[in-house]
């Protein structure tokens, strides 16, 4: 059993009007960019301090940019550890039928494997130098995700966050 905690954690608190604010926004048209295999669009930074989460997050680890990543349906976003990212906070917006995994190599054919259930309203700490990867079927998956002013390790940002978390 893999321990989790090395590739994610949850937060306390949980977004309020932001979240509702986002499910329209994807409803909605927009010229997506194109951002390291992700459609994407940026998120007015305004939220940063009305969300509660968000700036308390803020306070703590400055926030530079949110944005919200689509995964197009029936497909396999592959394994990879980000190559510009070394941790970010996560908030699954929407999605029909979408997986994320984070695996570990183990030998010659498998990998330890655990797969992060994104509970609705809940920013998730994301270990970016893990091996993650989504499998997405059916509709296209929408993701809040942001940068931070800094780049920091994943455990450094629970160390500083660790009163945040659930
Ligand atoms: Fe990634």
């Amino acid at each position: 059993m893999l321990n989790t905690d090395k590739f994610y954690t949850p937060l306390g608190i949980k977004a309020s009007i932001f979240y509702d604010y986002l499910n329209e926004l994807v409803n909605k048209e927009h010229s997506w960019e194109t951002h390291f295999g992700f459609d994407a669009i940026q998120v007015d930074s305004r939220w940063i301090q009305v969300d509660h989460a968000l700036r308390a997050v803020d306070k703590l680890q400055p926030i530079r940019a949110l944005g919200v990543l689509r995964v197009p349906p029936n497909s396999f976003y592959n394994f990879h550890k980000d190559s510009y990212r070394l941790s970010t906070i996560n908030m699954l917006i929407k999605q029909e039928e979408g997986h994320c995994y984070f695996i570990e190599p183990k030998g010659e054919h498998y990998s330890d494997c655990t797969e992060l259930v994104y509970k609705p309203r809940t920013y998730y700490l994301f270990n970016n130098q893990a091996i993650h990867g989504v499998v997405n079927k059916s509709k296209p998956r929408y993701m809040l995700s942001l940068y931070f002013a800094n780049e920091t390790k994943y455990s450094d940002l629970q160390a500083k966050l660790e009163h945040l978390k659930a």
